[in-house]
């Protein structure tokens, strides 16, 4: 199991003026979390309420939809090409980087197990996309689509310029190289899929972008390159029992919740910064700043009143943040909540060989660069501490399927539990179909004409 280490979030040991009384907190908010967790486990089955994340990991259709396509196209592809963006790629992102063998792309057939490599295409940056469609041989790509409102811009466009290229190439044949992941109902693409004839994946109703990891949008690709998908949702059906429990001073997500909430209302830390100490673990910061920023970042609370609030995340990758961001976090001001995640054991063990014994890098010779990884892990944690920064350590026991589940499946809940502490709504994401509209609006889409008016108006005069 994950393990939450938040003794230097404590008065104790950062002071009071940083620091909380963590486990009078705890007493005083046992009650409010209790009704949290309940309430929300009650409303996950509810239309309308956003929460049937909560229930992906029991999902046995998708998951064996999965498995069997995954399966029916074993070794007929040599890449997997991922259109998507936001939460249609960031999950998938997030956990193949962390479970596939590092630099994976680079790997030969055999040393992938003749599994395909994997490229997500997550901007519309011309200079990557025609670079990357030039190397990529189309006729052995496997393309998923990955769109929950079937109408994104980027990812459509993104789309466009994918299908003609294969057309070309393939002839009619193309429609094998494509797989669609998106809503049932709502958007185009479901409907051109169905046109066309692609083999579709339907995310659920009520499962947001940015809560999707374990739908289709991320067990697909994982699966497609060989991701073992039963260790996956066994991570997450244990990590959601154990976060059932009502009882903060047993649940890591409630307790990180309340950590953050009350180190932002109360002690006016508001930035929340993720440093996994792994660099597997990169995209992981990634998936979790959009989570936090878009789930949590709102205009509005639950009861009308105007409040401009949410913690502001941060990505951090440590040791390479200790020689870039750690001199602010020491000394600069005092308004972050730093989240390491630690690695107990690493798949690997690699020697610093004993060599230059008598000169002043001597001392590392015989040692282990896992041993240095964790010296300085320790050191940044006990400097910070000393500087009266409020640390949290999410420990995970090795980087695997099962781990890396309950890893996000428990920021998931502590996100959703953060919201309802701030008495926002978690779910929606005013502030991106914003500037979404106005996106149609500037690229004539049609319905959105009175928009692009208004906008061109506005675009002149700022
Ligand atoms: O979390 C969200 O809802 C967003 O970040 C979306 O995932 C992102 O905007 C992409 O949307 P879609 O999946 O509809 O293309």
């Amino acid at each position: 199991m994950l393990e939450l280490n938040y003794k230097n979030v404590d008065a104790q040991v950062i002071g009071e003026d940083n620091g909380l009384n963590i486990e009078e907190e705890f007493n005083n908010y046992q009650e409010q979390i209790k009704h949290i967790i309940a309430d929300l486990n009650k409303r996950k089955d509810k239309p309308g309420q956003w929460l049937r994340w909560m229930n992906l990991g029991y999902s046995e259709e998708t998951i064996w939809y999965v498995k069997e396509f995954a399966s029916m196209v074993e070794g007929r592809f040599e890449n997997i090409l991922v259109l998507g963006i936001g939460g249609s790629a960031l999950g998938g992102i997030a956990v193949t980087e962390a479970l596939l063998k590092p630099y994976w792309n680079l790997l030969t057939p055999e040393q992938r197990n003749n599994q395909p490599r994997i490229f997500f295409l997550d901007n519309i940056d011309p200079d990557t996309i025609s670079s990357l469609l030039s190397i990529l041989d189309l006729k052995n790509t496997l393309v998923n689509v990955i769109t929950k409102s079937g109408s994104t811009a980027e990812t459509m466009s993104q789309y466009m310029i994918v299908k003609d290229l294969l057309e070309k190439e393939l002839g009619d044949d193309y429609r094998k190289n494509i797989v669609v992941t998106t809503d049932k109902n709502i958007g185009i693409l479901k409907q051109l899929a169905d046109q066309e004839g692609y083999k579709t994946f339907i995310i659920p109703d009520d499962v947001g972008g940015r809560f999707s990891v374990f739908s289709a949008v991320g067990l697909l690709p994982l699966a497609l390159v060989g991701i073992d998908i039963d260790e996956i949702t066994n991570g997450i059906k244990d990590m959601d029992l154990a976060l059932k429990n009502l009882d903060i001073h047993e649940n890591i997500a409630a307790q990180n919740a309340l950590i953050h909430y009350l180190m932002d209302t109360k002690k006016g830390k508001n930035l929340s910064v993720m440093m996994p100490y792994s660099s597997r673990l990169k995209y992981i910061s990634d998936w979790y700043v959009q989570l936090w920023a878009e789930s949590l970042g709102k205009e509005y609370d639950k009861n009308g009143n105007k409040v401009n609030i949410g913690p502001t995340p941060i990505k951090a990758l440590g040791v390479t943040d200790q020689h870039s961001q750690i001199q602010l976090y020491n000394e600069g001001p005092n308004n972050k909540v730093i989240n390491f995640i630690r690695v107990k054991e690493f798949d690997t063990t690699l020697e610093i060989p004993k060599i230059f014994e008598y000169t002043g890098i001597g001392y590392l010779g015989g040692k282990t660069i896992n041993d240095l990884m964790n010296a300085e892990a320790d050191s940044t944690r006990v400097a910070l501490a000393d500087y009266q920064r409020p640390t949290v350590t999410i420990t995970i026991p090795k980087i695997n399927g099962y781990y890396i589940a309950q890893l996000l499946y428990m920021l998931e809940i502590q996100t959703a539990i953060a919201g309802e502490l701030y008495n926002i709504d978690t779910f929606n994401q005013p502030g991106v179909e914003q500037a979404k509209n106005y996106t149609y609006a500037l690229m004539g889409r049609s319905g959105y004409e009175d928009s692009a008016i208004q906008l061109q108006t506005k675009m002149a005069s700022v």
